[in-house]
């Protein structure tokens, strides 16, 4: 199927295209001189960089550029040509007089008799029985397109990096053709017998590998938007920031977005904020500065250009010194490892460097106890508050270190306490006020009308605070919501809507959808309810219950849900949390589910745990909400399960809930793990994204921790500020313990108070439902129809649950569907027609 298409494009390819004669010419001062291909998608002519301010003379689909005349260090300007001359050399020349071309494509005298730009974009030069000669295709400068292939022989290059897949298919990136900072392939087993691998990205947005030695070409990596629908472009290019980059593209858009990077860590591509250079992250993306003040920007305008000293080290003979540089690594790979690789502590490896031939030094401190010496005359920086190790540059003394960044989050946290601090006042003195109010209108009606008060008299401030709930009428619920006028959020249970009581009360008011209860047993939860108070849980001030109306009055959280800060971009909300806040979160909410479970005399499991029942008040105290609800609307029989009350939740959801075993309070400690999981990483757990290679965001967790790399999983955002990795760490594995496959595996919510407050040790948790995955998805997508017609995070098709292996083809690539099994899949065929 898949081939036929290919061929079918091809074919379209080669007959569509009319024939340019030789002698044809662009002139880069005629924006009009230009080739197009026969379906009007790419155009061979000049273009203005704006990027570069150069002229180039370039194929390109719309205005994105797929070839570049004479690769990309050729520059010409404006009156510069293009020509095919007679003897079917292709030739870039400065200018229509110059007969020195600064390009060629070296093919006179081989028998071309015409050229073509082909539908796929493919500029060829043919000889008289059609054959191409020569073609952009087979002469790569920094992008591939569909139909067009690499094979080992064939490298990409763009500024000062090149990327080459190698005879065994492992894809590699390279700085200056000498460090190889980027190798990654299939494992050893399956790569062994390769002969001539090809790289080719297809039409849908999947890289893949073929060779003749493969049955099926193996998919290296997936756009996130591979196989969409409509009218869009897909193409693979090395960026001139050292990153391999998936990009697609919707037709007449003229913009491309990035659908995957090589590198999700942009910090990592060697040298690429040039030598001596520091990279690190501002909010999420790489920003380029200085080791210290000892240094200058070579240009002030592009600060990935480096730095160089201002007084170099051989101008100041026995006065260097060691700046030493926390939480910062200078990147190190082969082939400079060798001979600079040695075992000692921090102080040996600042002392070691200042007295050698060293420039700079990085000690780890992840435990292996080593120190790079680095003798180059290159060397290129990462610092991040979460990388474990410890750096020395040698300058000329004094050391002079940059001025403390006035880090972002530091700023927000400021504000926040301002702001809380503010409004504790406000609440104060409108609390004080209220009750001088309240007993002024007192004194003055009530000493004279004895029967005022037919319904404000039942929820004077007395009433609340002695806890028992108070009955409202509808009519003054729908009075103190303005008809239920402001929506707050829609929770499973029904909507809330903010209400101001008779007596200023802030409340949220909650219409309960679903209840099949009678009145009495409303009432006795609703008292199960009132009764559990916890500092860490959202109180309920009282009820409602008329006829078919069920509402449930609760107090109001000024700082909404959980989820509002941990998902959406601080530009977008204005709002972040920093790590302090967030542990105490975590915490709270463990704490308040733990009274729910083991400290209240009827233990209530509360089956909906999620960020967006965990509110927040005005000091950012975690309160959990919506307890005690999963059983008002599902009486005790467990067999009757409505996933209405979870829908669109189903990422939080333990998986005894879809294999029908019986739901305990465990079933909340898996909940509450995936929660503490998105706390750490600002991500949901069931996310899937290029950087988490295609799995669900907390499988590929587990797997970059057990690779000793837990920081990878931590919210960037968090990192503009200094935080305790320790408790990060904790935070991470009670997270991974509390979402184990089997429920007797995790640990009561207690335990989890005390395991993320240190008090006891924490076992290295081991791999969370990975044995499952597979089974449970299965069963979502072919199991009960309120099941998957409930599900929204679905995989876009059942890719690897069908296939038996759930094992990676390549490393790159998380889903290893053969293409065989893709084709099938209905959507695909409605995809390519
Ligand atoms: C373009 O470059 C050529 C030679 O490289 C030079 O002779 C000519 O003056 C330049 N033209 C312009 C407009 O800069
Ligand atoms: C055209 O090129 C093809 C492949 O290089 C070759 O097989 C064929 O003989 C050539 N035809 C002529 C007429 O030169
Ligand atoms: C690459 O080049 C080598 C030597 O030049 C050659 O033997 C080999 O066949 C080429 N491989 C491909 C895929 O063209
Ligand atoms: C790249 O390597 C060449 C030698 O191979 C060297 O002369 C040049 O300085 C290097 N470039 C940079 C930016 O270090
Ligand atoms: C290919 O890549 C893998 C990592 O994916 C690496 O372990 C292996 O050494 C690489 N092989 C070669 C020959 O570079
Ligand atoms: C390589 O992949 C195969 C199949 O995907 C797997 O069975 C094998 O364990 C892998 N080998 C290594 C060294 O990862
Ligand atoms: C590779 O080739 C060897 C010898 O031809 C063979 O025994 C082995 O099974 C092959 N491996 C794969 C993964 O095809
Ligand atoms: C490409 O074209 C789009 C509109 O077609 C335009 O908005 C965009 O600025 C252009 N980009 C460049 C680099 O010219
Ligand atoms: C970091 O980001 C902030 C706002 O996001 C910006 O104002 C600041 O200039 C950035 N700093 C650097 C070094 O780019
Ligand atoms: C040597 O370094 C010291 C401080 O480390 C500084 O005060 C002094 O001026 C330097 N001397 C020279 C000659 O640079």
């Amino acid at each position: 199927m898949m081939i036929t298409i290919l061929i079918l494009v091809l074919f379209a390819g080669l007959t569509a295209a009319a024939d340019i004669p030789l002698g044809s010419t662009l002139y880069a001062s005629d924006p009009n001189s230009k080739w197009v291909s026969s379906d009007n998608t790419f155009t061979f002519t000049f273009f203005n960089d704006p990027t570069s301010a150069t002229t180039v003379a370039a194929i390109a689909y719309g205005n994105i550029t797929i070839w570049k005349g004479g690769g990309p260090s050729v520059s010409v300007n404006s009156s510069a040509i293009l020509r095919l001359l007679q003897s079917g050399d292709l030739q870039l020349l400065p200018s229509s007089t110059s007969s020195s071309p600064v390009w060629s494509s070296g093919t006179s005298n081989l028998g071309v008799v015409a050229a073509a730009l082909e539908n796929s974009g493919n500029f060829v030069l043919k000889n008289s029985s059609g054959a191409a000669v020569w073609s952009t295709f087979d002469h790569p400068v920094d992008t591939i397109v569909p139909t067009q292939q690499l094979n080992a022989n064939q490298t990409l290059v763009s500024g000062i990096y090149t990327f080459k897949m190698r005879e065994n298919g492992n894809l590699t990136l390279t700085w200056n053709k000498s460090i190889e900072y980027y190798n990654s392939g299939l494992n050893s087993t399956m790569n062994s017998n390769l002969t001539k691998p090809v790289l080719s990205i297809l039409p849908i947005g999947i890289v893949t590998l073929s060779d003749p030695s493969l049955a099926a070409p193996l998919d290296l990596a997936y756009a996130s938007d591979y196989a969409q629908e409509g009218d869009i472009f897909w193409f693979l290019k090395l960026d001139n920031d050292g990153n391999l980059r998936i990009y697609s593209s919707a037709r007449g858009s003229g913009t491309s977005t990035v659908r995957w990077a090589a590198l999700s860590d942009q910090c990592q591509v060697f040298g690429y904020c040039g030598n001596m250079g520091i990279c690190s992250y501002n909010d999420s993306s790489p920003v380029c500065g200085c080791p210290s003040q000892n240094f200058d920007l070579i240009d002030p305008k592009d600060s990935r250009k480096g730095c160089k000293r201002k007084l170099e080290l051989r101008d100041c003979p026995g006065n260097e010194t060691m700046l030493e540089l926390d939480h910062a690594k200078f990147l190190t790979f082969f082939p400079e490892l060798s001979s600079q690789v040695f075992y000692g502590g921090i102080d040996p490896c600042r002392q070691l460097c200042l007295v050698g031939p060293c420039t700079v030094s990085t000690s780890l401190s992840d435990g292996s106890g080593i120190c790079f010496l680095k003798l180059s005359d290159f060397v290129s920086g990462y610092q991040s508050p979460a990388l474990p190790s410890t750096s020395f540059v040698k300058v000329c003394g004094p050391v002079i270190p940059n001025p403390a960044a006035a880090s972002a989050s530091g700023g927000t946290s400021k504000t926040l306490k301002v702001t809380a601090w503010i409004v504790v006042l406000v609440v104060l003195v409108t609390v004080l006020g209220l009750i001088v109010v309240e007993g002024g209108l007192w004194w003055m009606f009530f000493r004279n009308s004895p029967r005022f008060g037919g319904f404000s008299a039942q929820y004077t401030l007395l009433e609340y605070a002695s806890g028992a709930p108070v009955q409202f009428s509808y009519k003054e619920l729908n009075k103190a919501t303005k008809g239920f006028k402001e929506k707050l959020g829609a929770g499973g249970f029904g909507a809330v809507y903010r209400g101001v009581l008779a007596n200023r009360t802030v409340v949220a008011v909650k219409q309960l959808e679903g209840i099949e209860q009678g009145e009495k047993q409303f009432r006795m939860e609703v008292a199960t309810i009132s009764s559990t108070h916890h500092l860490n849980l959202v109180r309920l001030i009282g009820f409602c219950s008329e006829g078919r109306h069920r509402l449930l009055v609760y107090e109001f959280m000024r700082n909404s849900s959980l989820d509002n800060f941990l998902f959406t971009s601080v530009e977008q909300s204005g709002k972040h949390l920093d790590w302090e806040y967030r542990y105490k979160i975590a915490l709270g909410t463990a704490k308040g589910i733990t009274y729910l479970h083991e400290e209240c005399r009827d233990c209530i499991v509360h089956c909906d745990i999620k960020p967006e029942n965990i509110l927040l008040d005005e000091n950012y105290t975690a309160k959990v909400s919506d307890f005690g609800l999963a059983k008002l609307v599902n009486p005790k029989d467990h067999r009757y399960r409505t996933l209405t009350s979870v829908r669109g939740t189903r990422g939080y959801l333990a998986p005894e809930w879809l294999a029908n075993l019986p739901i305990t309070s465990k079933s909340d400690v898996y909940s509450y793990g995936m929660v503490l999981l998105e706390i750490v990483s600002g991500r949901r757990n069931f996310d899937v994204s290029e950087e988490t290679h295609h799995k669900k965001f907390s499988l590929w967790a587990y797997e970059v921790y057990e690779m000793g790399n837990f920081a990878e999983i931590v919210d960037k955002r968090l990192f503009s500020h200094e935080m305790d990795m320790e408790q990060v760490l904790r935070a991470i594995e009670v997270s991974f313990w509390c979402i184990q496959e089997q429920p007797s595996q995790r640990p009561m919510m207690g335990k989890v108070v005390q395991m993320l407050e240190g008090i006891v040790e924490i076992d290295r948790p081991p791999i969370p439902k990975a044995a499952t995955e597979g089974s449970i998805v299965g069963q979502s997508v072919t199991g009960s129809g309120s099941i998957s017609g409930t599900s929204t995070y679905a995989a876009p098709f059942p890719v690897p649950s069908s296939s038996s292996s759930h094992q990676p083809a390549g490393i790159l690539s998380p889903v290893s569907g053969k293409h065989g099994d893709l084709a099938s899949s209905s959507l695909l065929h409605s995809e390519i027609k």
